[in-house]
């Protein structure tokens, strides 16, 4: 099976897990623009009555679009349950985002969720944080350079300006994202305080502590793994 049929294979779990009234944090990736149709045939079909809150515009896109009724962040009171992705998932359930640049939003919906559940095919399942993905970091454009630096200075290792098609990625919030080289021994930790107190720094894809579950497509079937 190649990984779109074991993102595929997620979908029934992920559905089990909403239920009619829910408040809904939507997110944002390959693996979630499966799951959003399946949550238009709840709204459209099943009448299910649920309010969306998308993690980026091209997720609120596709829900809109799927006529999901969502609302802005700023105006839920709560979230009963977050569905994401992710870059990478460790033993402990911590995670790496922002392989889709929206890892901002992402974390201010996943950690406002109640509970907060993970899709992913099993090729994103880690021994360590940085094993297969460079640590996505959301920086402000006006000292982006300066802070590359500061961060390439501090782990003595590669930093780079994602880019698209040449030109710098510019997020949803019109930052750019820094990816980070990880070595094997970093803390993430300690490595997200370091960052998030960098002048400039938004956010870092570091996920810690926040995922509930996880659902994820394997060979073998459907594993469910629990924080
Ligand atoms: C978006 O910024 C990311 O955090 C995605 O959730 C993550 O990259 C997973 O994407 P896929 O579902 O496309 O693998």
């Amino acid at each position: 099976m190649d990984t779109k049929q074991l993102k595929l294979m997620t979908l029934d779990e992920a559905v089990s897990r909403i239920k009619d009234g829910m408040v809904l944090g939507i997110g944002t990736g390959s693996t979630i623009e499966l799951l959003v149709p399946e949550i238009g045939k709840l709204v459209n079909d099943q009448n299910y009555q649920i309010i969306g809150v998308c993690t980026s515009e091209r997720t609120e896109a596709q829900a809109k679009a799927l006529h999901i009724p969502v609302i802005h962040v700023n105006d839920a009171t709560h979230i009963d349950l977050a569905i994401d992705g992710a870059d990478e998932i460790d033993p402990q359930l911590n995670l790496i985002k922002g392989g889709g640049a929206a890892l901002f939003r992402e974390k201010v919906i996943d950690e406002m969720a109640t509970e907060f559940v993970v899709l992913a095919d099993e090729t994103k399942l880690v021994d360590y944080l940085g094993q297969t993905f460079k640590l996505p970091v959301e920086v402000d454009c006006f000292n982006w350079r300066l802070v590359m630096k500061r961060i390439a200075a501090h782990i003595e290792g590669e930093v780079t300006r994602r880019m698209v098609d040449g030109e710098p990625l510019v997020t949803d919030n019109g930052n750019y994202i820094l990816d980070v080289h990880l070595a094997q021994q970093t803390d993430p930790y300690a490595f997200h305080e370091f960052l998030i107190h960098l002048t400039g720094v938004l956010e870092t894809g570091y996920f810690l502590d926040l995922a509930t579950e996880a659902i994820v497509g394997t060979q073998q079937g459907v594993k469910v793994l629990h924080h």
